[in-house]
């Protein structure tokens, strides 16, 4: 028997007692757990080393994954989207996937606020594919293209440039930056550029830094009567099934270390009800998405989507 360490368990006659941690082992391994949930904690104090290492892991993992998240949403996305019309505003447009789903004989002008300048090739791409012509804003100067010759020099570096040109007839800005400033409000030039007669969110909430002040901004920048169009991933219900719970505690507790891999993505937030409950919507239309209520994976991310009007 004798006081030796055995690697896996003491033995001890027939009592067999679970292995002892050592020092070591619990220094790591709170080592590791503190340095996630700080860095998990600081990921919104923008540009911090680990938000930058974060949007370059998704960035890469977005690329990959888009495709086939748009594939399984696109028969929800083209009947809301198809009904989008007027001075137009995307938050969040990623890769452009959204663009496809617009009639563009509806849209007089589409401005979009992207913060992460990594997706802006394959969004200028998708748009002049199109018919869009890309622009880029500023706060400084949100109407004029800047800088001109930067931008002309861009689309003879387009392939299909030329044979666009003769479709182009919409103009699409973009806005390298979030929907709101620092301090919360709407950015300007998205401000100079509204109000709006239609607003799009696709997948863009769950990123947000913070739900209740972006949709205080999108009901900021619709006209009156301006619809609100979102397709989101939620929270799931409150729980009652034994599997429900999992479901819903697994949200909560992943949710830290899975926004440093997937651009601040949460799991569990309450995005319908929020829009619903805001005094600046009203005809708020919320549908659940159908998903295999049994698969485990499939039910981290329920989806929804609808439209509120403003009032
Ligand atoms: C999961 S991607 C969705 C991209 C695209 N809408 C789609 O459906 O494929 C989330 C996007 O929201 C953008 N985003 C996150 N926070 C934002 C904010 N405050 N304002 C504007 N865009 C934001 C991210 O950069 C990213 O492109």
């Amino acid at each position: 028997m004798g006081s030796k360490n055995t690697s896996k368990r003491e033995v001890q006659g027939n009592i067999t007692h679970p292995k002892k941690w050592s020092i070591l082992q619990i220094f790591s391994f709170s080592s590791v757990f503190l340095i996630s949930v700080l860095f998990a904690s600081n990921y919104n104090t923008s540009d911090t080393l680990i938000r930058r290492f974060s949007d370059n892991v998704f960035t890469y993992t977005w690329s990959r994954m888009s495709p086939f998240s748009d594939k399984s949403l696109e028969k929800h996305k083209s009947e809301l989207f198809k009904q989008v019309s007027g001075n137009v505003l995307e938050i969040g447009p990623g890769l452009g996937t959204t663009l496809k789903y617009l009639s563009i004989d509806n849209i007089d002008k589409l401005v979009q606020v992207e913060p992460n300048q990594a997706f802006y090739p394959k969004l200028r791409q998708e748009a002049l594919r199109l018919g869009y012509q890309v622009k880029y804003i500023t706060n400084e100067s949100p109407n004029i293209p800047i800088p001109p010759a930067a931008e002309s020099e861009a689309s003879q570096q387009d392939g299909n440039a030329k044979e666009m040109s003769a479709k182009i007839s919409k103009n699409m800005l973009i806005y390298n930056g979030t929907l709101e400033d620092a301090e919360g409000n709407p950015t300007p030039s998205l401000v100079a550029n509204g109000p709006y007669d239609s607003i799009i969110s696709s997948l863009v909430l769950c990123s947000v830094d913070n739900v209740e002040t972006t949709v205080n901004s999108i009901a900021f920048l619709l006209k009156p009567g301006g619809k609100f169009y979102f397709l989101e991933h939620v929270t799931a219900d409150k729980p009652i099934t034994p599997f429900e719970h999992l479901i819903y505690y697994t949200q909560r507790l992943i949710t830290p270390i899975w926004g440093l891999v997937s651009g601040n993505c949460h799991l569990n937030r309450d995005s319908g009800t929020i829009i619903s409950s805001s005094q600046y919507f009203t005809n708020v239309k919320v549908s659940p998405i159908s998903t295999n209520k049994s698969s485990f994976f499939e039910s981290l991310a329920p989806f929804i989507y609808g439209t509120a009007e403003r009032v």
